[in-house]
């Protein structure tokens, strides 16, 4: 039984994908292992980023989390809705309270549909249509993303892409959703309209209580944005725990790593580890003990067998390392004496018309 402040629950969820190219007959091809054993919560109203390369599984446990992907195996407790036993009614119930945004603003929208069209259907499927008609739940909608409810009789391709992102996020919102997962949904974005999305998520985790999953490659945004950050590895979780405390203390050689290769996410940061070189496994061919131990520069002969590290946790930050974080060297810079801005400061722009 899930507690009642945790709105989604996570355990041990494995995702395969059929492997490249036929196997030889009689043999079976090797599976894509993208999400491996993932287990996590998400507290209601919360903002969790999940961050890691490319191809570390990111957007598959996005999907799995939402039973948009099949699960191989575990479990995901959503409301206290299981996920994955896919059964209809609870499917159904689901799409009603759980909503994705994503990357790509313009090709996510129906481009013959006008943006209140887009809004009207999405009402009208999930059983939110007013009485009345949805013009005026349109107009709210529009106006909770800061967009003018003139732009209702808009096309797509009439939009900014910032303008189209915030249709994304109203779509999303139409659901009235308990949780939304955007998946690198301000990535095509200029920067100042990027600041715009990320204000806009903290203005409706303040006003309405969202509850987020940020999938995102940019550590600056995410440190800005969510409490808690999940960083991702080979289909792992690999440390996670509260931002600040991932950010300025990180226990996981790859989350030093990650941070320290991108140097201009804070000049004060603590960084203690050199930049990291090289491409991640493949996930066809893990290599045996910790999934990182090829590329990290503190392995010792323990690491490179056995059993991948499971998850420690201490003071609500966990990590899978077996190494003491105590042995990374010490901070290279004094860490910054203010904590840096979380709030809509952080990305001071004006609102768009
Ligand atoms: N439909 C699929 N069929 C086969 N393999 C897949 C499929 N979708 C994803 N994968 C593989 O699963 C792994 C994880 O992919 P995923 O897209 O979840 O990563 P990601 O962290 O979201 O990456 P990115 O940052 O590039 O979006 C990768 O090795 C990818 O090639
Ligand atoms: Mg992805």
């Amino acid at each position: 039984m899930s507690q009642p402040d945790i709105i989604l629950e996570a355990d041990d969820v494995v995702v395969r994908f059929p492997g490249p190219g036929a196997g030889p007959l009689g043999l079976r091809r090797r599976s894509v292992q993208a999400v491996n054993g993932v287990s996590l919560q998400v507290r209601r109203g919360e903002t969790i980023g999940i961050v890691g390369e490319s191809g570390s599984g990111k957007s598959t446990l996005g999907r799995a989390l939402l039973g948009l992907e099949p699960i191989s195996g575990g479990h995901v407790l959503l409301d206290g809705l299981a996920v994955s036993d896919g059964r209809r009614a609870d499917l159904k119930a689901l799409r009603r309270r759980t909503a994705m945004v994503f990357q790509d603003p313009a090709n996510s929208l129906n481009p013959r549909l006008t943006v209140g069209e887009t809004l009207a259907e999405v009402l009208r499927v999930h059983g939110k249509a007013p009485r009345g008609g949805t013009d005026p739940r349109v107009a709210e909608l529009l106006a909770m993303v800061g967009l003018d409810p003139a732009l209702a009789s808009r096309r797509p391709a009439a939009l900014s892409g910032g303008q189209c992102q915030r249709v994304g996020i109203a779509r999303a919102l139409a659901v009235e959703p308990s949780l939304v997962i955007a998946d690198e949904c301000v990535a095509a974005l200029d920067v100042s309209i990027q600041g715009q999305v990320i204000n806009l998520f903290l203005d409706l985790k303040e006003r309405i209580g969202l509850t987020l999953i940020f999938i995102a490659h940019d550590l600056a945004v995410v440190r800005r944005l969510c409490d808690r950050v999940a960083v991702m590895y080979l289909g792992r979780i690999v440390e996670e725990g509260p931002t600040e405390s991932v950010f300025r203390a990180p226990r996981h050689p790859y989350t030093a790593a990650l941070i320290a290769s991108i140097p201009e996410i804070d000049p004060n940061i603590a960084l203690p580890l050199a930049p990291m070189g090289g491409e991640p496994p493949s996930p066809l061919d893990p290599p045996p003990g910790c999934p990182f131990h090829p590329r990290c520069t503190y392995a010792e002969d323990r690491c490179r067998t056995g059993p991948a590290p499971a998850l420690r946790r201490a003071d609500d930050h966990g990590w899978a390392c077996i190494l003491e974080p105590g042995t990374l060297p010490a901070p290279v810079r004094e860490p910054p004496t203010s904590p840096p801005p979380t709030t809509r400061e952080a990305f001071p722009c004006p609102d768009p018309a």
